[in-house]
This record gives C-alpha cells, structure tokens and sequence, in this order.
C-alpha cells in the first residue's frame, strides 16, 4: 500500500451530480397515460397566458407518430429557456402572484412537462417571447443521446435563435417527435374529455382559455358540453363558503322557483365539534336530474341526449383556481361517496349517472395542495373541510327531499283511509235497502271479511317492518364495506407486510418459529375481510337495479363466483343442475341476485 503524506490541508470542490437514469424515472413514473401528460402541457399554456392552445395528434396509431402542442402565450426568452424550461424541479411560478391576465398558476413543481417530452425519442421547442417579438429559439432535445450519457450536466444542448418569421406572434410549440407507443381511440377519447373539461366549459369566461384537440372525438364532445343541458335539471343546489369558513345555500326547482334556503346551522350537522369550515372560500353547484319520461315530457330536451351528456360530464369536479384537477369527477371517481349515499336513499339522493356539479376554488393563500403526481390533492385539513362542506350540503339537500316525500307519502295514506272509509259507509247505507232476512247474513259476511283483512294486514306491516330492519342492516354494510376497503383495509395490508419483511431481518430460524404462523394467519384473514368488502360492494353496483334482459345461467355462475372463496372456506361444494337452453327474463338484475343469495 502507497501511502502519500499530505503535508497542509488540502480542499477539493466537488458537485452532487445526477445520472440521466433520474430524468427517466422521473419521466416515467409522473404521468404515465398520454391524457395526464398532454394536459399538463395544456396547463403550462394557461399559466403562459395563452387563450388558444392546439393539440395535434399525427399518426399516433402506430410508434412513430407526432404530438404538436401550440399556443399563443408570452412565450419564452433565451434565459428563460435556460434558466426556466431546462431546469427539472424548479418553477418559478407563484400562486400569490397573478400572470399578466390575472391567473392563478397551475404550475408550481417544475416537473409537469417531463412525462409528455418524454413520449418521443426527440423533443423540439420552439418559441417567441411576448418581450422580444422578433426573435425566434429553438431547441432540440434527442432523448436517446441523453439516455446514453451518463451524468445530466454532461448532456450539451444548443438553442438556435434566428428572426421570427413575418406575420409570427409570440408563442410556444412543442414538437413530440418519433413516438415510443402507441396511444388507443380510448385514450383519444379521454384526452378530449380531459381538455374539455380542463377550463369549465359551462362558464362564459371572455378571458377563458380555449385547448382544442385537433381530432373528430373532440369535435364531438366539444358539441356535446356546449349543448348545456342544466335549464332541464329537476333541482339546482348551489352552496357557498365565505371567507369566514360559514356556509349558506339555497335549491331552486328546473323553474328557477326558490324551494329552500339554509344558513349555516342547517348545513353542518349537529355533531360536528368544529363549527366553521377551514378551507378556501369556495362555491359548490349541483344540478340534480330525474331520468324518467314523465319528468322529460315536459322539458325541450330528449331524455336519451340528457342521459349520454351526463355520462361523460357527469360527476362532480373540482374547478381550483380556475382549472380542473383530476381525478375528481373523472369516469370511475365518487369523492363525494354519491353512489354509496343514494344506495342509501335512491329517492332523495343524486348518483354520479344522474347529476353534473363543480367545486370551485380560489385558493390564494395555498392552503390545499397537489401531489406532486397530480393524482389529487394532497389529504390535508383544508381539503377534508371542502370535503365535508360538499357532503354536508347534499345531505342539507336530501334532508329537504325526504321531508318533502314523507309529507307526499303521509298524503297519500290518507287519501286511501278516506276512501276506505267512505266505500265501508258505502257499503253499509247499501245493506240497509236489503231485505231484512238477507241483511244479517250479508253483515256477518262482511265481518268476516273485514277481521281476516285486518290480519292480512298486521301480516304485510309486519313483513314491511322486518324488511326496513334488514335494509339498515345491509346499509350498514354497505357503508362499513366502503370505508373499510378504501383506507383501514390498505392499512392494514402494508403493516402486515411491513411486520413481515422488519422480521425476516432476524435470522431465518427465529422468523420461521416466532412469526411466520402469525403473519400467515393475519394475511389470510384479511383476503376473507377484503373478498366479503367486495361482496357486499357488487350486490349493491348500481347498474344491477335497471330493467335488462336477464341470462339467469350466467347471473347464477357470477353469484356463486362471486361467493366462492365463502364456500372455499367452509368446505362447501356447490353442484349445479341447469335445464337445457339458455332462460331468460326482463327485471332488474338485483332481485334475482337477491333470490339466488337468499336461497
Ligand atoms: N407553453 C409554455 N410557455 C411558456 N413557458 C413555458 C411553457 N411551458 C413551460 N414553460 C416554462 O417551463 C417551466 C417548466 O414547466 P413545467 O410544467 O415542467 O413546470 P411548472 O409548470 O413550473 O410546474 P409543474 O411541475 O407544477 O407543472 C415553466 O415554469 C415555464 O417557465
Ligand atoms: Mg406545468
């Protein structure tokens, strides 16, 4: 061994450096789908202030393809370039400060545009400053060549700058070239919807900011969400938060006639400890339909063309300083819990199939977060708050309709005694112009019948009482499978498997004798708890209460797959004698699943 002898202290400067592999990891893992990754390139065009921002999709069928993201914002300078665009994980943006046409930013990460540059094996970019109109930079970046280098600072790239061209105004492009996949209609389709929605289509924002995907999916939806059908809504719920954290709200009918208001009290429930809610001030708009003809013959529009529009705007998003954050009111999203809530009280209570609603949100002080994925925000005080506000006011809101049913109801039931009563009197003025022989034995008669009616009766209240008790029963659930498969559930699985990978660090003898039974034993139980979570979920799946032509072959194969790991667990062998052919019926899909469950 050689060693040197130092004779004074020495100092060597050295960097943190970054392997090329980050960038890529980084890329890869942000936004994986072509619709996340393109909107936040649509977002950057906001926060550049652009009101115009075009998608061009080029032969994306196949690997290979093009993706041109144009817009008309301030564009960028050369240092803006280099000191902005070029830097992963720094953003200059602020949400205190406004841009020039007084936008909150979406952008504050500096990461957003990573996945979608990504797409391509080379980038181009190409733009304008609003501050020196006459100059024109381009960029390209060929991924490939920096994937092969090893360390990101060692990767040189050249920014070409030249006179714009005559007629040329500020702006951006983004040239995605020679694609890595290939991207499906149905992801098309969802990018279409995703930019449709990206800046409330149903406000009239003069200032508004106008993505368009050069696409016929788009076409289509972009005259499906300017025909705004809410004039047809049954019911309008509109809630606010003040500044103050107090809310208020009012439901006015299809008509606009006010049906009723509510201050603050009437909206947080009475066991709520807190009594303000401490979010952003914040307005929530529900429009409530009832799909039926009887309510549609009197509205202008086709129930069918109401039914589709709802079905891919329906739901309920969030609308945060001005643009939409995914997931919420997305095609598979319930954060307001609509679906498990009507469950409850299909009457009373809109689904996510039958109303459109937003949530929006100025959020100057940044008191809710995104995650940094963008697969929402992040699940702070303030996010829950704005959670509750929006349940609470719909449960304000179901509170009103049930009353209001129950009064129809209890009308009703007393329409039918008068009748009942008036047709007995009717009866009995009757008899009286009967013989006087025959009119004993017709009163006797009637006795009969009237006490074994009564018992019939007492019966049919006893059943309907038995029922009520069984549906809060499966209500209960219902709920207590909801929430358990949403958090606790999860919870417990990653303790599970924290506990397990923590004690296989021991040695192997001691995990196998002390742990390895426990761990096993807590892991199969969970399957069962998760499975019968699952059970209970589908019986209730919405779609199972619709009028449809019924295979009662297939709908016994799903019920007894449906409950299988149950009889795996009990021992149970099920043996199935089908006759022959395929039976069919037209119901609901629920009540034979009921029949087949309860045999
Ligand atoms: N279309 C555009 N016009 C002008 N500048 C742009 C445009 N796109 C990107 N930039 C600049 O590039 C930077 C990086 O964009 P990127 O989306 O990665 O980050 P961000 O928007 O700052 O933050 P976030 O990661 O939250 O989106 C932006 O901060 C902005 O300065
Ligand atoms: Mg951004």
């Amino acid at each position: 061994m050689v060693v040197q002898a130092v004779s004074d202290l020495q100092s060597a400067s050295a960097h943190l450096r970054f392997s090329t592999g980050i960038v890529k990891r980084l890329g890869e893992e942000l936004n994986p789908t072509l619709s996340k990754s393109i909107l936040e390139l649509a977002k950057n065009a906001y926060d550049a202030d652009a009101t115009e921002c075009q998608i061009e999709l080029q032969d994306i069928g196949r690997p290979g393809g093009t993706i041109i993201v144009r817009d008309n914002g301030d564009g960028m300078t050369s240092s803006q370039i280099t000191d902005g665009w070029l830097v992963l994980g720094h953003s200059s943006k602020n949400p205190s400060s406004r841009t020039r046409l007084g936008r909150i930013p979406a952008g504050s990460k500096g990461l957003g545009r990573l996945a979608a540059l990504r797409m391509g094996r080379n980038t181009l970019l190409s733009t304008t400053s609003k501050q020196e109109e006459n100059l024109q930079h381009e960029l390209i970046i060929k991924w490939d060549k920096f994937d092969n280098t090893q360390v990101a600072e060692d990767f040189v790239l050249k920014i070409t700058t030249r006179p714009s061209r005559q007629g040329f105004t500020p702006g951006t492009e983004i040239r995605i070239n020679d694609l890595r996949s290939t991207c499906s209609r149905m992801e098309v389709k969802r990018l279409a919807r995703e930019l449709i929605l990206l800046a409330d289509p149903f406000d009239d924002n003069p200032l508004g900011f106008h993505p368009e995907l050069c696409t016929p999916e788009f076409k289509d939806l972009e005259s499906l969400v300017q025909n705004r059908y809410f004039d047809d809504a049954e019911f309008h719920l509109s809630a606010e938060i003040c500044a103050n954290g107090e809310a208020f709200a009012k439901i006015v009918d299809w008509k606009g006639k006010l049906l009723y208001e509510a201050k603050h009290s009437d909206i947080v429930p009475n066991s709520k400890e807190r009594t303000s809610y401490r979010c952003p001030p914040a307005k929530f708009d529900l429009w409530v339909f009832i799909l039926n003809k009887d309510t549609f013959s009197s509205r202008r529009s086709a129930i069918g063309e109401v039914r589709r529009w709802l079905k891919d705007f329906g739901g309920v998003h969030i609308y945060y300083n001005d643009l939409r954050v995914n997931p919420y009111g997305g095609p598979d999203d319930d954060w307001l819990g609509m679906n498990l809530r009507r469950v409850r009280s299909p009457e009373e209570r809109p689904g996510t199939n039958t109303s459109i609603g937003r949530v929006v949100v100025h959020d100057e002080k940044n008191q809710l977060g995104e995650k940094t994925d963008r697969s929402g925000f992040i699940e702070n005080n303030a996010f829950r708050d704005l959670r509750s506000f929006a349940r609470d006011s719909m449960d304000w809101m179901a509170k009103c309709r049930l009353r209001e049913a129950e009064l129809r109801r209890h009308r009703a039931r007393k329409t039918a005694l008068k009748q009942s009563d008036l047709a007995q009197h009717e009866f009995m003025s009757k008899i009286a112009d009967v013989p006087r022989e025959m009119r004993d034995v017709i009163k006797d008669a009637f006795t009969l019948y009237e006490s074994s009616r009564d018992r019939e009766v007492n019966v049919l209240q006893k059943e309907v009482q038995l029922y009520r008790t069984l549906s809060t029963a499966g209500i209960t659930a219902a709920t207590f499978a909801h929430e358990s498969i949403a958090s606790p559930i999860k919870i417990v699985r990653h303790s599970i498997a924290a506990i397990e990978r923590r004690a296989k660090k021991f040695s192997g003898e001691l995990f196998s004798n002390q742990f390895k039974k426990p761990i096993n034993s807590a892991k199969r139980a969970l399957t069962s708890f998760t499975v019968l979570g699952n059970v209970t979920l589908s019986l209730l799946d919405h779609g199972k209460r619709r009028n449809t032509q019924l295979e009662l072959h297939s709908i016994l194969d799903d019920v007894l797959d449906t409950f299988s790991p149950f009889f795996r667990g009990a021992d149970v062998e099920v043996t199935k004698m089908l006759v022959q052919g395929s039976p069919f019926l037209r119901g609901q899909r629920a009540a034979v699943e009921s029949i087949i469950t309860n045999l």
